[in-house]
C-alpha cells in the first residue's frame, strides 16, 4: 500500500478529498466509469458537457502529433462535442453517484449559446443533487458559431452568461467558468467571470491546432471524409501554456483570492505540484488518462505525498502558491552575472553535441580539449546561457561551475539551480 498524505483542499467552498478530479470530457461521461474512477482515488468529477443542442459527432474524432520517439500523446488533438448520452440518463448517473459516493464532488459542464439556453440548462442539472456547475465557455471546435470559445473571447458575454447562470443556480450550488486559452490575456474574462457572480475559474480547455498535416490527403488528423479542422490540442503540450495562464490570474489583485481549478497536460504527480505552487486549488485531467487509465491516479497522490514529507509539508495548504513571488517580470532580473559550465570530463562520452550546438546555435565557447573530444571552455566568449547542458545526453556531465560578475558590478548571494538533472 503506497504513503498516501492527507491531500484534502478547500475549492471554491466546497471540501475536496483530493484536488484531483476527471476533466469534463470522455473520461467522466457514465455511472461505472466515474465509480471506477472514484474508487482508484479520484476526488471528484467534473461530469461530460451537456449542450443545449447537441451535435452528431463525426469520425475518426481524434489525431496525434508523431514525436520523435514515435506516437506521441504531447500533442492529442481532438473535434469531440458533448456527452451523447440523454440529459435523463446524465441526471440518473449524477443522482446514483452522488447517492453511493457522497464524499466525492461532481460538477456538470454545460454549455448554451442564449441566456435562456444557460438557465435551463443549470436548472435541468442541478437536479441531480451535484455540487456545482462548470459554464463551457471555451471549446474551440464548435459546430455553431457564437458558443464556445467565442464567448470566452468575450468579456462581456463571459459577464452576463455567468450572471445568468449563477442566478439560475439554487443556493449553495457553485459556479465555475472555463475559459479558453484561445486568447491572448485570460484576465479580462477570469475577472468578468467573477463580476458575473462565478465562484471560481477553471483554466485551460484546449488550444485551437493543426498537428501533421497528410502528405497524401493534403488535410491534418483528424480526416473526416477528406476534411479537418482546426481543432483543440491538449496533453502534455499545453501544459506550459496553462501554467502561464494560471499565474498570470493568480498575480492579478482582482484575482489572487479567487478558486482555479486547473487543467492541462497532468500526467504525474510533478506536473501537479507545478499546478499547486502556482496557486491552483484543483486540478482536472484528461488526455493521460485516455493514454493510460484512471489508475495514474495513484502514481499521483503517493508521488505527491512522498514530495511533501521530504519537504516538511503537512497540507497541501503549506505550499499551494508558494513559486508565485518567484515568477517575475523579466524586467526585475538581475542582469550583472553569469554562470559559466563545468565540464566532468570523467563522465563525459565525446559525442560532440555541447560542441555543435554552442557553435552553431550559441556563442562558439567551446573547443576540444583533447582527441576524445571533450570539451574545455572559452570563457571569454561564453555568456552562460547554458545551451551546452540542455543539449548534453549525459547527466549532471555538465553543470554550473563559476559565478562571474560583470566588470564594476557588486557580487552579491545568487540562488541558482546547483545541479542540472
Ligand atoms: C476528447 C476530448 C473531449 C473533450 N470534451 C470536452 C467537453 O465536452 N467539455 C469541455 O469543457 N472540455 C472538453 N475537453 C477539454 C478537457 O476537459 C481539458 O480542458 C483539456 O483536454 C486539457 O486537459 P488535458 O491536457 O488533461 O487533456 C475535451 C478534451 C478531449 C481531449
Amino acid at each position: 500500500m503506497a504513503f498516501k498524505k492527507d491531500l484534502s483542499v478547500d475549492f471554491a467552498g466546497v471540501k475536496c478529498l483530493n484536488p484531483f478530479f476527471l476533466a469534463s470530457s470522455p473520461v467522466g461521461n457514465n455511472y461505472d466509469m466515474i465509480s471506477k474512477a472514484f474508487e482508484a482515488g479520484w476526488g471528484g468529477v467534473f461530469y461530460k458537457n451537456q449542450d443545449s443542442v447537441p451535435e452528431h459527432e463525426i469520425s475518426p474524432i481524434f489525431g496525434v502529433e508523431e514525436g520523435d520517439v514515435g506516437r506521441s500523446w504531447g500533442m492529442f488533438k481532438n473535434c469531440e462535442h458533448a456527452s451523447q448520452n440523454s440529459m435523463e440518463q446524465n441526471l440518473d448517473y449524477m443522482r446514483r453517484l452522488k447517492e453511493h459516493y457522497p464524499e466525492h464532488r461532481i460538477f456538470a459542464t454545460i454549455m448554451g449559446g442564449s441566456d435562456e439556453d444557460w438557465t435551463n440548462l443549470v436548472v435541468s442539472v442541478a437536479q441531480a443533487g451535484i455540487d456545482g456547475v462548470e459554464l463551457n465557455m471555451s471549446c474551440p471546435h464548435m459546430g455553431r458559431d457564437n458558443m464556445g470559445a467565442d464567448v470566452g473571447c468575450n468579456p462581456a458575454l463571459v459577464e452576463q452568461y455567468t450572471r445568468v447562470a449563477k442566478k439560475a443556480a439554487r443556493s449553495g450550488l457553485k459556479v465555475i467558468t472555463k475559459m479558453t486559452p484561445n486568447i491572448t490575456n485570460m484576465v479580462p474574462s477570469a475577472l468578468a467571470a467573477k463580476n458575473g457572480g462565478a465562484d471560481g475559474v477553471s483554466a485551460i480547455n484546449t488550444v485551437k491546432s493543426i498537428i501533421d498535416l497528410d502528405k497524401d490527403l493534403f488535410t491534418t488528423e483528424p480526416v473526416v471524409n477528406g476534411k479537418s479542422a482546426i481543432s483543440g490540442l491538449s496533453g502534455r503540450a499545453v501544459k506550459p501554456i496553462s501554467l502561464r495562464f494560471l499565474c498570470e490570474m493568480k498575480q492579478n489583485p482582482g484575482l489572487k483570492d479567487f478558486p482555479i481549478s486547473s487543467i492541462g497536460g497532468v500526467y504525474t504527480w510533478e506536473d501537479a505540484v507545478d499546478y499547486l505552487l502556482l496557486g491552483a486549488t484543483n486540478i482536472q485531467v484528461c488526455t493521460s488518462i485516455m493514454e493510460y487509465g484512471y489508475r495514474i491516479i495513484d502514481d499521483i497522490t503517493s508521488g505527491l505525498s512522498y514530495w511533501m514529507d521530504e519537504k516538511g509539508f503537512e497540507k497541501l495548504d503549506d505550499f499551494i502558491g508558494k513559486a508565485l513571488p518567484n515568477i517575475v517580470s523579466p524586467s526585475q532580473f538581475t542582469r550583472t552575472f553569469k554562470i559559466h559550465p563545468a565540464f566532468n570530463h570523467d563522465k563525459c562520452i565525446g559525442c560532440g553535441r555541447c560542441y555543435v550546438s554552442c557553435y552553431d546555435g550559441g556563442h562558439q565557447a567551446i573547443k576540444w580539449l583533447d582527441e576524445e573530444r571533450r570539451p574545455q571552455l572559452i570563457e571569454e566568449n561564453c555568456v552562460g546561457c547554458h545551451l551546452c547542458q540542455k543539449v548534453c545526453p549525459v547527466i549532471n556531465c555538465i553543470t554550473p561551475g563559476e559565478v562571474v560578475f560583470d566588470e564594476g558590478a557588486k557580487p552579491e548571494k545568487i540562488v541558482y539551480k546547483k545541479n542540472f538533472d
